[in-house]
């Protein structure tokens, strides 16, 4: 077997899937290894990040580590959602094939952006961390 048994549950069954219409903020990106594109919106209140939802133009590797990253911020704080990597996500997913992994950064790309979006929007002068965990060399996921 492939994929566990949790990678077949979120890819069947994903969480939080869709847009927020009055979202705090919106992050858009793509994945220079497959062209997929994932799009994350977060709905904020006093720094929790109360309400997630993404959509995807991915594979299933890719919606089922968005449906785990989407749980894993989903009712903490800004810092918490912030310090997520990709790594915590596949680990909660019990793990991805190695040609898989590169698909489970867009979920950490695609929050980080929409914090940083969140961050833009209400003037605060935060920056964002990187990604830290490039799979495919730096090129791959700066746009
Ligand atoms: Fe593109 Fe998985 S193959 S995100």
């Amino acid at each position: 077997m492939l994929y566990t048994e949790k990678v077949m549950d979120h890819f069947t069954n994903p969480r939080n899937v869709g847009e927020i219409a009055d979202a705090s903020g919106v992050g858009t990106v793509g994945n220079a290894k497959c062209g997929d594109i994932m799009q994350m919106f977060i709905k904020v209140e006093n720094d929790i990040i109360v309400d997630v939802k993404f959509k995807t133009f991915g594979c299933g590797a890719a919606i089922a580590t968005s449906s785990m990253a989407t749980e894993l911020i989903k009712g903490k704080s800004i810092d918490d959602a912030l310090a997520l990597t990709n790594s915590a996500v596949v680990e909660a997913l019990e793990g991805l094939p190695p040609v898989k992994v590169h698909c489970s950064v867009l979920a950490e790309e695609a929050i980080k952006a929409a914090i940083s979006d969140y961050y833009k929007r209400n003037g605060i002068d935060k920056e964002v961390p990187e990604v830290a965990d490039h799979c495919c060399g730096p090129e791959c996921h700066h746009h």
